[in-house]
């Protein structure tokens, strides 16, 4: 399986002591020292996790023609949003890590971006420069699994304030079906070339799976040595709450896949899924 990953409190054996970053984002302690892994984690991120042509494409397909507004929701480094904005499009990303947003204001001056917690989107159709709304959002690589279930109602009603009527929402999260009929669940190490051609080997584990929260055990090494290791608590969202849920907050699952390639959701495999919304277009007053 790959979700990408978000490894949001951290216990660093080598590194920075950023303890201003830890206070600034809020995160918890565990371990030695707390703060967001994504805060020292930017400058890694797209060795480990390189931006795929197809996800873009898939992205641009269901955004429709011509130049379109777009919303890149938890958008890490930018890349996403980042390319799609060198396509032509409009694009924003907001994340709420400040120095993912950093690295992804430097790299893509073709779009926008803004630190900003999911769980406020609303914000953005607000203050003097208003960037809504937005023809298609999107929050993938795994995302979204930040967001316990009680917070989805909440997050899908501020959403629907960022989307013209009729605009789409593409989300992609792991097949949690597949996890929690499974149990403890390793990723297959994840290795890249780092700064100076080091070797970079990310360890991935999902422990303590149930349906209201899973462990998410991470551990980043260069060249054999730990940089860092982490914990932090996923969501598991199950195919059946992800329709009900978008169903009530007014929004229609226009395609359910496991991948980027089109092949359809089956909850029995393993990998990720994408589920492609639209919004019901509100009557006038
Ligand atoms: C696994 S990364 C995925 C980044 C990007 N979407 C991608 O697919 O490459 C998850 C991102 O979600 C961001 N994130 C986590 N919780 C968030 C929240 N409540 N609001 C906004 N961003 C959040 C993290 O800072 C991180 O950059």
């Amino acid at each position: 399986m790959d979700d990408g990953f978000y490894p949001g409190k951290l216990r660093i054996v080598r590194g920075r002591a950023p303890a201003a970053r830890a206070r600034r984002t809020g995160y918890a302690a565990v371990g030695v020292i707390a703060v967001s892994f994504f805060a020292d984690f930017a400058a890694h991120y797209e060795a480990l996790f390189p931006a795929q042509p197809q996800v873009r494409e898939f992205l641009a397909a269901r955004a429709g023609p011509g130049r379109r507004r777009l919303l890149d929701v938890g958008c890490g480094p930018g890349h996403h949003a980042g390319r799609l904005g060198e396509a032509g499009h409009d694009v924003v990303g907001v994340d709420i890590e400040s120095a993912m947003i950093d690295a992804a204001a430097r790299r893509y001056p073709a779009a926008a971006f803004r630190v900003l917690d999911m769980r406020r989107l609303d914000e953005l159709a607000v203050g003097p420069a208003p960037r809504a709304p937005f023809d298609l959002a999107f929050c993938v690589g795994n995302t979204a699994a930040h967001l316990s279930l009680p917070q989805w109602p909440d997050f899908l009603a501020r959403l629907a304030t960022v989307l013209v009527p009729g605009g789409r929402w593409v989300l992609q999260i792991v097949n949690w079906d597949f996890v929690l009929g499974r149990g403890d669940y390793e990723f297959p190490v994840r290795q890249a070339a780092g700064p100076g051609g080091a070797t970079l080997r990310l360890h991935r584990v999902y422990r303590d799976v149930s349906p209201a929260a899973v462990r998410f055990l991470t551990r980043l090494e260069e060249d054999g040595r730990t940089l860092w290791e982490g914990e932090q608590t996923l969501h598991p969202l199950t195919a059946a709450d992800l329709g009900r849920l978008h169903a009530q907050a007014g929004f229609t699952l226009q395609e359910h896949l496991a991948d980027y390639d089109g092949t359809l959701f089956d909850p029995a495999r393993d990998g990720g899924q994408i589920a492609v919304c639209s919004l019901a277009r509100r009557d006038a007053p």
